[in-house]
């Protein structure tokens, strides 16, 4: 039997609360996932939590809680917020349960018995206010360390270090060799301009007197692992029992790749003589006024005039339609602006005037016109030709641009074909033709409503991994079964002739 289709998150740290940037990330990782279901592969979804390392093991100080019950509670707040969002994940992995450490530790003992980890001293500054090492680069022009270093110090601490150097020529190599290894192409290009430089040894362990809160290493109980250690093998731990390593995409933000996605983890896999995954999604920041949307408010976000989040805007009008904006709107592997104002305009023009309208039109008056019985195509003129043509392009299009991840315009082209099915009604004005006594006019408005209905079943099966609800909604709506597949609901079809449609629905309620 082959693989399922494998495909991961970053698994986000468990010291805040969930915000947009978290939110888009399952979004796209989770549309991504239901387009593979939907052409029919068998898939194997997990995001997660990342809980060990040091602000973790602070913030619970602070809170005055063990730092397992810091995780705990922001784990249910993660997983609700996947919930909320109809993340259709399979697993979700907590890098504090016993079948990652085991791995983890598994992983560390196989390349400390093959010498890739060996103990040094490593010598250098720490600042004793961040309970971190801090680097030459980071003094200012005069020579003094920051103000939010406190006191820095010069230490030596014994730690180990994972044989990072040596591999470098090969990752080079590997990375010339797959072109297309990481999305989009000018991100691997980052990744190349960065091994032309000579890279470390990467130091994997922590001593428990600074850091308690972590993976024991099983070679030396007096230290922790490394947190990027830890977390990177999650997508391997998660992923053994159900046999579906290598995985096909790990999705992820621009800020995590170089190095620990790029550098750090193909090392890793390949040391341990583990495949590598096949690709790297690496989509870019959402902004708010220029800045990077985050769990840390400013004073000055506190001033900013009142805007309601894009989580808030996602509770009060649907997953449905915070799914549709992010994915519409954002080019991913670039950043994208939100504000509340771009968030209403897509919400008001795309989904409740084009689609919502449409949908509401059909039903009204296949309610009115026809006793809710969807009566067949009657006549076949140039105009419903074109419509059909349309959507041919159209279909091929959307699902083309959707496997290249080019979500916002495989959108685009869609609405597109929505815009034209507006255009297809008030062209044939079926409340025209429904006043008419002759029998020709009657064949016309029977085939307008067979032909919007069946453009926006259309529509609504090539729209589901991004609005699965609303997608279902219009199809049940219309007397059918929401399609699980695209195989056999993407070419245009007379399967609705006969349903019985529902009562007048509204899709998208207006804002309060
Ligand atoms: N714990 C690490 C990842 C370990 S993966 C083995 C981490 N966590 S995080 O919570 O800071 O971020 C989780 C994901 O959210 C990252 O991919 C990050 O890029 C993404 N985002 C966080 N803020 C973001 C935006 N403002 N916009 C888009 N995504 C960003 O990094």
């Amino acid at each position: 039997m082959s693989k399922p289709f494998y495909l991961t998150t970053a698994i986000d740290y468990a010291n805040g609360a969930p915000h947009l940037g978290h939110a888009y990330e399952k979004v796209l990782a989770d549309t991504i996932v239901r387009f593979h279901r939907m052409n029919g592969e068998k898939t194997y979804f997990l995001t997660g939590l990342d809980e060990h390392g040091q602000k973790v093991q602070q913030n619970a100080q602070k809170m005055g809680i063990s730092p397992q019950e810091c995780c705990d509670r922001v784990a249910e707040l993660f997983q609700g917020i996947c919930r909320e969002l109809e993340i259709s994940n399979d697993a979700y992995i907590r890098t504090t349960q016993p079948h990652h450490i085991k791995v983890v530790q598994e992983i560390l003992q196989k390349l400390y018995e093959a010498g890739e980890i060996y103990k040094a001293d490593y010598k250098g500054f720490y600042s004793i206010r961040q309970e971190q090492f801090v680097l030459e680069k980071d003094r200012g022009p005069d020579g003094k360390w920051p103000e939010l270093f406190g006191e820095v110090i010069e230490i030596t601490e014994s730690n180990y270090f994972f044989r990072l150097a040596k591999y470098q020529a090969w990752l080079r190599k590997y990375l010339d060799e797959h072109p297309g290894f990481i999305f989009p192409d000018f991100r691997q290009k980052n990744v190349v301009e960065f091994l032309k430089e000579p890279i470390s040894d990467l130091c994997i362990s922590r001593p428990k007197e600074r850091l308690s809160w972590g993976i024991e290493l099983p070679f030396d109980k007096n230290f922790v692992t490394y947190v990027w250690f830890d977390a990177l093998t999650n997508y391997y731990s998660g992923a053994i029992e159900n046999a579906c390593w290598p995985a096909d995409i790990h999705v992820i933000g621009k800020d995590i790749l170089v190095p620990p996605h790029s550098v750090y983890w193909p090392i890793m896999l390949h040391a341990a003589g583990l495949e590598l995954p096949k690709k790297i999604v690496v989509h870019g920041w959402w902004l708010s006024a220029g800045r990077k949307v985050s769990k840390t408010k400013t004073a000055a976000d506190d001033n900013a005039p009142a805007e309601k989040t894009a989580i808030e805007l996602m509770r009060e009008l649907g997953a449905d339609a915070f799914r549709y904006f992010v994915m519409r709107e954002m080019n991913v592997g670039q950043d994208s602006e939100y504000s509340e104002a771009l968030f209403m305009t897509r919400y008001k023009s795309d989904l409740a005037n084009d689609l919502g309208n449409m949908v509401n039109r059909v039903l009204n008056m296949t309610g009115n016109y026809c006793g809710h019985v969807l009566p067949a195509p009657a006549i076949d003129e140039d105009i419903e030709k074109n419509l059909r043509a349309l959507w041919e392009k159209t279909a091929r299009h959307y699902h083309a641009l959707a496997a290249e991840f080019q979500f916002h315009t495989a959108l685009d082209v869609l609405w597109n074909f929505v815009r034209e099915l507006n255009r297809y009604a008030n062209d044939r004005a079926p409340w025209k033709l429904a006043k008419s006594a002759d029998p020709a006019d009657r064949a016309r408005l029977e085939t307008s409503l067979a032909t919007m209905a069946e453009g926006l079943r259309l529509v609504a099966v090539a729209v589901t991994p991004v609005m699965p609800g609303i997608a279902a909604k219009i199809q049940k709506l219309f007397g059918a079964t929401p399609a699980e597949k695209f195989a056999g609901a993407q070419t245009w079809s007379t399967t609705l002739t006969g349903n019985t449609f529902g009562d007048k629905a509204i899709l998208f309620p207006r804002p309060q």
